[in-house]
């Protein structure tokens, strides 16, 4: 990646562009800030800001004029979209200070599971009249979930990622000690709401499947995380939905992803075009 010019005319082109803040510049925040810089003129993205808690790594990265100092002061920046890639807990510090000027999508949707963070970002999209955005990421036919969901017909949801042992994050002792070749071993199975700050970085694609299964909820919809030392290529991620009168539905996805990688590569793509779809869709929250 390299600094960018730009002519009058991308300039006039950036004037009638999407502007988005991107807070946060590890594996997502880069490869989106990159999208952005090379094809966001041809898809009506400009960048706004980027802000990183280490503000060294944007250097040579990022335009100065768009690097950003101090993340309260976002506001000052002309922004129509903010993308959280960074950490629930910026989430928590700014997400209703963000839907107070701008859309927001939230990156790490596992802080939702905080019941009074989740009540305050709706009402303060209500409030002002802005979209919170939840990518789908990795989660195969989250626009049925929710349709099923909102016509008040979804009875259950399961939802099962199973990882090389090496590409978890948890917060607990579940996984201390594994071994190559070992096979597999169900780590945790409860609610989302309990796995949720147990691996807040693994189950980012069940939050998004508990905000589309909104009338369940992150207390209703089940999860389970399995180690798997034979899947040392890609994750798996299982939805088993139950609706009313024998209906169920079951997808299997397989996302390639390298040894020790949190996040399967498909997921940046679904990132990008998740972002495309953050025009603006009222006060309200919104799977994307
Ligand atoms: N929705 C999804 O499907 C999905 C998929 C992958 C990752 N994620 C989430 O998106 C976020 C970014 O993922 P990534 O792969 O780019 O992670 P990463 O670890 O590569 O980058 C995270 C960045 O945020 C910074 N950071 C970490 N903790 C911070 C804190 N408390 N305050 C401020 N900055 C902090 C790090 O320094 C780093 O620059 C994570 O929360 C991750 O769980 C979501």
């Amino acid at each position: 990646m390299s600094l960018f010019t730009f002519s009058a005319q991308e300039m006039a082109t950036r004037s009638s562009s999407l502007r988005i803040g991107v807070v946060g510049f590890g594996h997502l925040g880069q490869y989106l800030v990159e999208r952005i810089l090379t094809d966001g003129a041809t898809v009506g993205l400009t960048l706004a800001f980027v802000w990183n808690r280490n503000p060294a790594k944007l250097k040579g990265l990022v335009p100065d004029e768009l690097q950003l100092g101090d993340l309260s002061s976002f506001a000052n920046r002309q922004c129509d979209v903010i993308v959280e890639v960074c950490h629930p807990q910026v989430v928590k510090e700014f997400g209703v200070h963000f839907l107070s000027c701008c859309h927001f999508m939230v990156g790490s949707p596992s802080a939702l599971a905080d019941h009074d963070l989740n009540e305050n970002l709706h009402k303060a999209a209500r409030l002002y009249g802005r979209t919170l955005y939840v990518p789908s990421g990795a989660l195969w036919g989250g626009q049925d979930i929710q349709r099923l969901n909102d016509s008040g017909a979804l009875k259950a949801l399961f939802i099962r990622m199973s990882k090389h042992p090496s590409c978890f994050r948890l917060t607990g002792d579940v996984l201390s000690e594994w071994t190559e070749g070992e096979g597999r071993r169900v780590l945790f199975r409860g609610s989302v709401a309990e796995l949720c700050p147990l691996a807040p970085n693994n189950v980012n694609t069940m939050a998004a499947a508990a905000v589309a299964a909104g009338n369940l909820g992150f207390n209703g919809v089940r999860g389970e995380i399995v180690s798997d030392t034979a899947l040392s290529d890609y994750h798996v991620v299982e939805v088993e939905v139950t609706g009313p009168d024998g209906f169920s539905a079951r997808t299997v996805r397989r996302n390639p992803a390298r040894l020790g990688a949190v996040t399967g590569s498909a997921t940046y793509n679904s990132f990008w075009n998740s972002l495309l779809v953050c025009k603006g869709h009222g006060g309200r929250v919104y799977l994307c």
